[in-house]
């Protein structure tokens, strides 16, 4: 058994006020890591490493061998949901996904039922597995999907997009269509982070990295009532599983986000400052990131005063340290240790 008293990244998501806080960080297996680029090349490109266990695994373990992580990250990605309601998925090196596009209810009524996602998401499962019997007793395994929206906006456009334009067309031409599509892709992530805590995931993450663009009552009918719907399904089965829940460039909209999902962290990008959140969002529970991922490129004592700053002004309550979005490829792997001595030394 693996004791969860001695998790601080499970106490932290409890309301625990801990310090030196627990730290992880999106991204944190991917291109910068010279190990990373290794495996994938054993793998051949990026979805046969997602769908190789035993390389999924490798991958996942290797920032925590590095650099003993709070959490661990299970790696897969977002866009195997629609890979696995049917849609076509490639990736094109240097320039990202591709998808087949959805663009009416013929593309919606095509889709597979989310029941039956599960053949093709196998190997994720058996990922988690491994993963699980393989970290340290004190590494907290996260599993995570997409939240809807933003995997509509994939589906929609068959692309990542500056503004999600292609999104917003079809909600205002044709909601019918978009709303099926919104409902089955919420149905495949009840579907698939039920299977992932079931093959061992502790905690589970909805991204939704394109909340910015929906507004007022767009934000609350199609990034929060997605993601409470999915929290609200996941809590009846497996109420002490905690979700961290990210709609990237919320805003003004991040305070209140916890209680109005059910959120038990709220995870915060490098738009608002630290103090703001201690007093619009820390007072409903756990939060997290906010460090510009620049700071990991560029170094030097910058990295240290903001990470330092963060880790100060959130200090009175559950705080996990992360940046406000994934690490990018070209950051210093030497700077992640500059960061965790800044952090903990
Ligand atoms: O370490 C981890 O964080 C776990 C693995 C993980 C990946 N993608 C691996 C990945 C996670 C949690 C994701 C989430 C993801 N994927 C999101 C939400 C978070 C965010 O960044 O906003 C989104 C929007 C995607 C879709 C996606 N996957 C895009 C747009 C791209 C191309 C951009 C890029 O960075 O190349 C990917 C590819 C991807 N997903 C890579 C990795 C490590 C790079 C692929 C490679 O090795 O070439």
């Amino acid at each position: 058994m693996r004791e969860t008293s001695q998790k601080t990244l499970l106490r932290a998501l409890a309301g625990e006020a801990l310090s030196p806080p627990p730290v992880w960080l999106m991204r944190q297996a991917g291109r910068y890591l010279p190990e990373y680029r290794a495996t994938r090349a054993r793998a051949g490109d990026f979805l046969s490493l997602c769908y190789n266990p035993d390389l999924a695994t490798e991958v996942t373990l290797q920032p925590i061998r590095r650099y003993g992580f709070d959490a661990a990250i299970l790696f897969a990605d977002i866009l195997l949901v629609p890979q696995a309601l049917g849609a076509d998925l490639w990736f094109v090196t240097g320039e990202g996904p591709r998808l087949s596009t959805i663009t009416g209810d013929e593309g919606v009524a095509a889709l597979k039922p989310a029941g039956e996602i599960h053949e093709t998401l196998a190997p994720v499962y058996q990922t988690v597995r491994n993963v699980a019997s393989a970290l340290p007793r004190e590494t907290t395994l996260i599993g995570f999907a997409g939240a809807p929206w933003t995997v509509a906006t994939y589906m929609i456009a068959g692309r990542g997009t500056p503004d999600q334009g292609p999104a917003h067309k079809l909600k205002a031409e044709n909601p019918g269509a978009f709303e099926a599509l919104m409902a089955r892709i919420t149905e495949a992530t009840i579907e698939y982070l039920a299977a992932q805590i079931e093959a061992g995931a502790e905690v589970v993450k909805l991204f939704d990295s394109w909340a910015g663009s929906l507004e007022g009552e767009d934000f609350r009918r199609y990034c929060q009532q997605p993601i409470a719907t999915i929290i609200e399904a996941l809590k009846a089965r497996y109420p002490d599983v905690p979700v961290i829940a990210f709609p990237r460039g919320a805003g003004a909209a991040y305070a209140g986000f916890a209680r109005a999902t059910g959120a038990d962290c709220v995870a915060l990008d490098q738009s608002v400052s630290p103090e703001w959140a201690a007093a619009n969002v820390q007072v409903n529970g756990c939060v997290q990131g906010m460090l510009d991922p620049r700071h990991m490129v560029t170094g030097g004592d910058a990295l240290v005063s903001e990470a330092r700053a963060i880790v100060r002004a959130l200090r009175g309550g559950p705080h996990v340290f992360n940046l406000g979005h994934g690490i990018t490829p070209d950051a210093d792997p030497e700077n992640v240790h500059r960061l965790l001595d800044a952090i903990r030394g």
